[in-house]
């Protein structure tokens, strides 16, 4: 699938690795969670569009480019939360736009919680945050949330995503490209990734 995009890059993989550990505890796996975050959006965000512009030097004037597009980020609560520090350290003009959804444990369907979004659009690029696309009823809700928001391009950035949660994604919005750290084996009976990493947002917060 050409909209799919899992990362390449060692830095990624060594991270991941750890993370997905068993014996890695909150404070170390929420440091994780916020480096691959940066690493996902730096590769996520590599077609962003420019202008040009040009700038004063203390020598003289240099051409430059500045970000042409107001960008958003757009956390999925709970679990997204974590991966936005590092992106937001990278594009610190953007806007943070939470959306809270949480899995029916029986149904596995999204049920929305918090959304504050405002009447009218206020950024033109989302990028919509949250580690694990499982199912992808979440991810999907999101997307769709955005796009009625009017949102003309958004993008997924999560760190592991089941087939079954991609599948669901790219045929609800074959227009949003998944950036991801691994595309796992599958989903197991109570719609968690395997071998995954467990649960993102207890081990984030300790909840577990
Ligand atoms: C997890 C995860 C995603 C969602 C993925 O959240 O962080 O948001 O499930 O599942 P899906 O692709 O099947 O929709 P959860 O519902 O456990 O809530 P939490 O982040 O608040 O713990």
């Amino acid at each position: 699938m050409d909209t799919v995009f899992q990362s390449n890059h060692p830095l990624v993989k060594h991270k991941l690795t750890k993370l997905r550990d068993k014996s890695t505890k909150p404070k170390k796996f929420r440091e994780l969670i916020r480096e691959i975050a940066m690493l996902l959006a730096y590769e996520a965000t590599a077609d962003l569009g420019l202008h040009d512009t040009q700038v004063e030097t203390p020598m003289g004037a240099a051409p430059g480019a500045l970000l042409q597009e107001k960008i958003g980020l757009v956390p999925i609560l709970r679990a997204g939360l974590g991966m936005v520090d590092g992106v937001w350290e990278m594009m610190p003009s953007a806007e943070v736009w939470h959306i809270g959804l949480y899995r029916d444990e029986k149904t596995l369907r999204p049920v929305e919680y918090y959304n504050k979004l405002p009447v009218d659009p206020t950024v033109q690029v989302c990028l919509v945050l949250d580690p694990m696309l499982a199912t992808g009823g979440s991810a999907s809700a999101t997307v769709g949330i955005l796009k009625k928001w009017g949102t003309q391009r958004i993008k997924f950035v999560g760190i592991i995503a089941a087939p079954e949660g991609i599948h669901v994604l790219h045929k609800a919005h074959p227009d949003v490209p998944i950036h991801v750290a691994a595309v796992d084996s599958h989903l197991n009976e109570i719609g968690f990734i395997v071998p995954g990493l467990g649960d993102a947002g207890d081990r984030q917060f300790g909840t577990g």
